[in-house]
């Protein structure tokens, strides 16, 4: 057991929503790992994830690492086909996929409206399948790969205010368990990260309100919320080497709230 098996050199990882709190954290994980980093992200943060790719790679400090931005939007299919073809004319084959882009419409169950139900849905949990699928189709025909998708404690706990959010999450546990049991004979790992709370722009109206922020903190047995890096280092180790006989897992980043 070498620390080699936890680094990525050489290889090609897809993040997507990869200029947010966690996705960025994720790219620099990554390129400072070894490996070459597409960010993928909306068209509109295009000037972010330029600025992003340049930092990951100084950061890395490896005169061979590289990252590009990749324009995408996880809810336009031919869109995600264009971006993982844009990945392979510029750096190669995926290696790795992290199926990170996510957002939330908290909202009471009694005034979800169906434009904010499919809204949450088909970005938390369609645009996770087809991003895994248009990428997995090559792991699969290549015979290695290693995909994370990014759930979220709300996959296996309820919690008010996000039907839309938990259903979306939840649905991304079991496809990920799917996934991995589908393409594990061609040498394909499939795995999830599911984190509790931690500031990003996604949480923080959540987390300025004093009251639920408390509440959260009471929940989390090490009293704490998450950081954006210790969710990054539980998505490096499923897609490293390391994580070598670890398939169909769902790894609970959440500082203990489930085991209560
Ligand atoms: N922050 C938390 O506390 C937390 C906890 C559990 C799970 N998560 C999950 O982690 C992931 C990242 O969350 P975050 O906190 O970094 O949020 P964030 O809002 O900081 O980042 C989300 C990113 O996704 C991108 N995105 C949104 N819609 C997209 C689309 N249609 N196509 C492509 N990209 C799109 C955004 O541009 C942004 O870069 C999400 O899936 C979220 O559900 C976050």
């Amino acid at each position: 057991m070498t620390l080699e098996q936890f680094r990525l050199d050489g290889q090609v990882a897809i993040v997507t929503g990869a200029t947010g709190g966690l996705g960025s954290a994720m790219a620099r994980a990554f390129a400072a790992a070894g490996a070459h980093v597409a960010l993928a992200d909306l068209p509109s943060r295009r000037d972010d994830a330029v600025r992003l790719t340049g930092e990951v790679v100084e950061q890395a400090g490896s005169s061979g690492t590289r990252a590009i931005f990749v324009p995408l939007d996880v809810t336009d299919l031919a869109g995600i086909e264009a971006a993982v073809q844009q990945v392979e004319a510029e750096l190669g084959s995926p290696d790795v996929l992290v199926a990170n882009a996510g957002i939330n419409i908290p909202k009471p169950a009694l005034e979800v409206a169906e434009e904010d139900w499919d809204r949450v849905l088909d970005v938390d949990l369609k645009g996770v399948f087809f991003c895994c699928q248009a990428v997995g189709k090559r792991m699969v025909a290549r015979g290695r790969g290693s995909i994370v998708t990014i759930a979220s404690q709300n996959g296996v706990i309820g919690y008010p205010y996000r039907a839309a959010y938990c259903a979306a999450k939840a649905g991304v546990v079991n496809l990920t368990r799917v996934l991995a049991l589908e393409w594990a004979a061609s040498g394909v790992r499939v795995n999830a990260v599911g984190p509790t709370f931690v500031d990003t722009p996604l949480t923080r109206i959540t987390l300025a309100n004093p009251t639920i922020r408390e509440d959260i903190l009471r929940r989390i047995p090490l009293g704490r919320l998450g950081t954006a890096e210790e969710v990054a280092n539980a998505v490096l180790f499923l897609a490293s080497p390391a994580a070598g006989l670890i398939t169909g897992a769902i790894l609970l980043a959440d500082g203990g709230w489930t085991a209560i």
